[in-house]
């Protein structure tokens, strides 16, 4: 009996021993062989899929602070890092192909018949600052912006971290500071040009006839033709997002949170880029697509040939109320004067 109960002791004892074994099994299993450099990060990204986020605990009354990762976050640096630059490459690289190209095709659009020698005003003093102001700090906008876009891949690798870092504080420094001018200008360029390029019948006729650029007819347009409206509603709809966009940027939650910022970021970097595509389509035609057309923002005024080849309804009435006064000196009736 007692050999019996001595036995049944060592099976019960085996058994306890064989499950606590058994049990052990799984964490043993788990231990690490030998060390795992990114066994931390990987435990992270465990983490993260299943929790969503990596929030910890603070001390300080900002409680935005204590998340570390969420998914929108990695969503939103996925946009900026690839669907934006694709965007902006395409949008940017797209428009100054198809600028050469209309360029080889049609050539500079030459005022038929040359210069008549006398000029009409077409922008006052007033106007043509507003326009020079926006423009500059539109173009060091664009370049400063198009650094924080583009420069870590492109830059950077050219120009060393040292160089990289000085140019990139400037160029914030000055995306900020000249944002303020920039608005101002989209402002004054809303009220002052207003009048002039709500959309109207003319300028359906105007689309029709493929604005004159597109062939050799000119289709009548008063002091605004649809393509100048274009740019105008592009100027005003554009700058006005990317201006208050930015400076929900510039001044980090007080309008809105983090899912706001992050909408806010995409949107002002994006529309800016378009905006930067068209801007160069406008730079185009003001400068070597079009004979006569830079002086109207670089003198304030323009031929009264070229006025009535590109606006013939506002140049009769201008000619009616200033009268056209003679160009000094006076250029030969036919003779080609090259645009600036
Ligand atoms: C009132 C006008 C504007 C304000 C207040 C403003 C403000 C800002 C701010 C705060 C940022 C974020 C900078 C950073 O991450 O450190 C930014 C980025 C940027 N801005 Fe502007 N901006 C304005 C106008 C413009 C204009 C006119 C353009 C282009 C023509 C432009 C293009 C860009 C671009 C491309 C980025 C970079 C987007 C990115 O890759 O994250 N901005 N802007």
């Amino acid at each position: 009996m007692t050999t019996m109960l001595g036995r049944l002791r060592v099976a019960v004892a085996m058994l306890a021993l064989a499950a606590f074994a058994f049990m052990a099994l799984p964490a043993a299993a788990q231990q690490p062989t030998s060390v795992n450099p990114t066994a931390s990060s990987v435990k992270e990204e465990q983490l993260f899929q299943e929790l969503q986020r990596i929030q910890g605990r603070g001390t300080i009354p900002d409680k935005k602070s204590y998340v570390l990762e969420q998914p929108e976050g990695r969503n939103w640096q996925m946009f900026h890092n690839n669907g934006m630059r694709w965007l902006g490459a395409i949008a940017i690289l797209g428009i100054l192909a198809l600028l050469v190209l209309f360029y080889l095709i049609r050539g500079m659009v030459r005022i038929d018949g040359g210069r008549s020698g006398r000029t009409i005003v077409r922008f006052n003093a007033f106007e043509r600052f507003v326009h020079w102001m926006t423009a500059t700090c539109f173009i060091i906008l664009a370049i400063s912006g198009l650094n924080i876009t583009f420069g870590k891949p492109l830059l950077l690798p050219l120009i060393g971290p040292n160089a990289f870092s000085v140019w990139s504080q400037w160029a914030k420094y000055a995306h900020n500071f000249l944002s303020f001018p920039f608005t101002l200008g989209v402002i004054l360029i809303l009220l002052m040009w207003i009048a002039g390029n709500i959309p109207n019948k003319v300028d359906v006729a105007w689309l029709k006839q493929g604005g004159g650029l597109v062939g050799n007819k000119h289709p009548p347009a008063r002091k605004f033709n649809a393509g100048q409206k274009l740019i105008y509603w592009i100027v005003v709809l554009g700058g006005g997002s990317v201006a208050a966009t930015g400076y929900l940027l510039m001044f980090p939650f007080y309008g809105t949170d983090i899912a706001g910022m992050q909408f806010a970021q995409m949107i002002h970097g994006s529309f800016a880029l378009l905006f930067v595509a068209a801007m160069l389509a406008h730079i185009y035609i003001g400068t070597i697509g079009m004979e006569g057309a830079f002086e109207a923002m670089g003198t304030g005024e323009v031929d009264t040939n070229w006025a009535k080849q590109h606006h013939s309804l506002w140049a009769e009435q201008a000619m009616q109320q200033q009268g056209a006064k003679p160009q000094t000196p006076p250029a030969a009736p036919g003779s080609m004067v090259p645009a600036e």
